[in-house]
């Protein structure tokens, strides 16, 4: 098989960052080519400077033969690159044909053909199997929908190689289905894929070969038939790691928290105790409520009706201060609406929640010796890749913007800690660093909520684990009840009775 492209010692620099390192390799014409690596290896980056995005210090990329040295993104479209980036850049108040088409319709003229356009995009679908009215608001769509419509502006030019940026990470179950789906009929359309993702189950569903990057370097392109997951992670992380949980050190203690008939917010009758020194899992599908009825005991919405005690008082939750004055932390869901401030340094975003509790000098004035000694711990403990904390938290890459939410929550030193998938978009060796961390902070007497949709993540570091379904509570397991299956079950809204499963305490 021919290459269609050819990357030849693609060097990048940013201050303080080499984030590419005289990187080569090829990728064949119509295979499916996953790029892997831990957070930081410089996987996005170079990406970008495939789709003309940022330009490398040096370094060729060849497309079907012919050499450019500085693509920028209208030449990367032109000559058949396309590109589904984690951010979409859809815009909402249009049309799905008017964002199939945006900044690159050719009419007849100056007038938009509508029905045209809504036929051409009609007809894109078609090629990929899947139906979404051309007219529907983006506004409307699901992030899965959102996606397929980034697809398909690929699609209406003349697209020959794809690049897929961490696509799933945002998808459900289902919704990733459908993507695998439409990336091999793209392939079967002979239209060349590179995958990126740090759920390496996937590439072995998906990938003819993958290559693997470390620190800014290229390491190896393997088949994935001849692979296994375990090489893949030596490779990347130039160590073995045990897939085993790190097990309970300390016995659970006294209640610290419990909710009665907790409702409001798209959620009914929640009812659970946390107790010092425990993790308590919430399982579900998307949308089953995890999500928001953390938010009601947080205090981002206002509960309609049932209790919330904290140390054996009632309390009210007013807002969120409230909930952080009380001891109460919550690392979110989306990171990029509510977790950093992107703009601000690692340091900022490191002491924002705690400056009053442990950085103040004399009472008055910041300690900053203090403050970026936090910070620098926690850049050690979370392995967060940056030249220093003085770092702009745009600059990192995903996976580390991930780390400094979860620095800045840890930091505040709350007691109880509620975790909204905590490790979405981070790699491998990063989880098993988090997962410890989490069990180190319950070891010392923190309890923690933790919300994850990997199921292996919940039965392995959770002590009990809560069953949401549309809304309602469908059960709490204990750990001898762990059981995916049965967490599936009662997931999809199935009462599981005779098993004895309690719902409640
Ligand atoms: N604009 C920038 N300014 C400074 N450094 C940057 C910038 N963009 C990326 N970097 C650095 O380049 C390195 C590679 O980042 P990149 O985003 O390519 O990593 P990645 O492999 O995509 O990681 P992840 O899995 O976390 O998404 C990182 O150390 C990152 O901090
Ligand atoms: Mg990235």
């Amino acid at each position: 098989m021919q290459n269609i492209l050819e990357i030849e010692n693609i060097t990048k620099v940013y201050p303080g960052v080499l984030a590419l390192d005289n990187v080569s390799f090829s990728i064949k014409k119509g295979e499916v080519h996953g790029i892997i690596g831990e957070n930081g290896a410089g996987k996005s980056t170079l990406i970008k400077t495939i789709t003309g995005a940022i330009s490398p210090e040096g370094g060729i990329i060849r497309f079907e033969g012919k050499e450019y040295t500085h693509l920028t993104p209208q030449l990367s479209k032109e000559i058949g690159i396309g590109v589904i980036y984690q951010e979409f850049n859809l815009v909402p108040a249009l049309s799905v044909a008017e964002n199939v088409f945006l900044g690159n319709y050719s009419g007849k003229g100056f007038t938009v053909d509508f029905k045209e356009m809504n036929e051409k995009t009609s007809k894109a679908m078609e090629r990929i199997g899947v139906r979404i009215d051309p007219q529907k608001l983006v506004w409307g769509l699901t992030v899965g929908h959102q996606q397929i419509v980034e697809i398909m502006r690929s699609l209406v030019k003349e697209v020959k190689l794809i690049i897929m940026d961490e696509p799933t990470a945002p998808l459900t179950k289902s919704e990733t289905e459908q993507l695998f789906k439409i990336i091999n009929s793209l392939k079967e359309q002979g239209i060349t894929i590179i995958y990126i993702s740090h759920r390496l189950e996937e590439l072995f569903e998906l990938t003819d070969r993958v290559t693997v990057m470390r620190d800014g370097q290229y390491i190896t392109t393997l088949n994935t038939s001849e692979t296994t997951m375990k090489e893949l992670i030596k490779y990347m992380v130039g160590r073995e790691l045990s897939d085993s949980y790190p097990q309970r050190q300390t016995p659970i203690g006294e209640e610290v928290l419990r909710v009665e008939n907790l409702s409001g917010n798209g959620v009914s009758n929640i009812n659970f105790t946390l107790h010092k020194g425990e993790i308590l899992g919430f399982s579900g599908l998307l949308g089953c409520g995890r999500t928001e009825t953390m938010q009601l005991i947080y205090g981002v919405v206002k509960k309609t009706s049932g209790k919330i005690f904290l140390n054996q008082q009632e309390i009210e939750m007013k807002n969120t201060t409230d909930a952080l004055s009380k001891g109460i932390g919550l690392i979110p869901e989306d990171r990029k609406r509510n977790g950093a401030f992107l703009n601000m340094t690692i340091k900022w975003n490191n002491s924002i929640g705690c400056l009053r509790k442990k950085l103040m000098k004399y009472g008055i004035v910041v300690d900053e010796q203090k403050e970026i000694d936090l910070s620098n711990e926690y850049v050690e403990k979370l392995k967060v890749k940056t030249p220093s904390v003085n770092q702009l938290v745009t600059n990192l890459s995903g996976g580390n913007q991930q780390k400094v939410v979860v620095a800045k929550v840890m930091a505040t030193d709350a007691e109880i800690m509620i975790f909204d998938e905590p490790t979405r978009g981070i790699d491998v060796g990063a989880k098993q660093e988090m997962y410890q961390l989490i069990r180190k902070m319950v070891s010392e007497g923190k309890s923690v909520l933790l919300i994850s949709s990997e199921m292996g993540e919940v039965i392995g570091l959770s002590d009990r684990i809560v069953v949401l379904h549309e809304g309602r509570q469908m059960g709490i397991l204990e750990s001898d009840e762990f059981d995916q299956e049965l967490i599936l079950t009662l997931a999809s809204g199935i009462e599981v009775e005779e098993r004895g499963v309690r719902n409640h305490g």
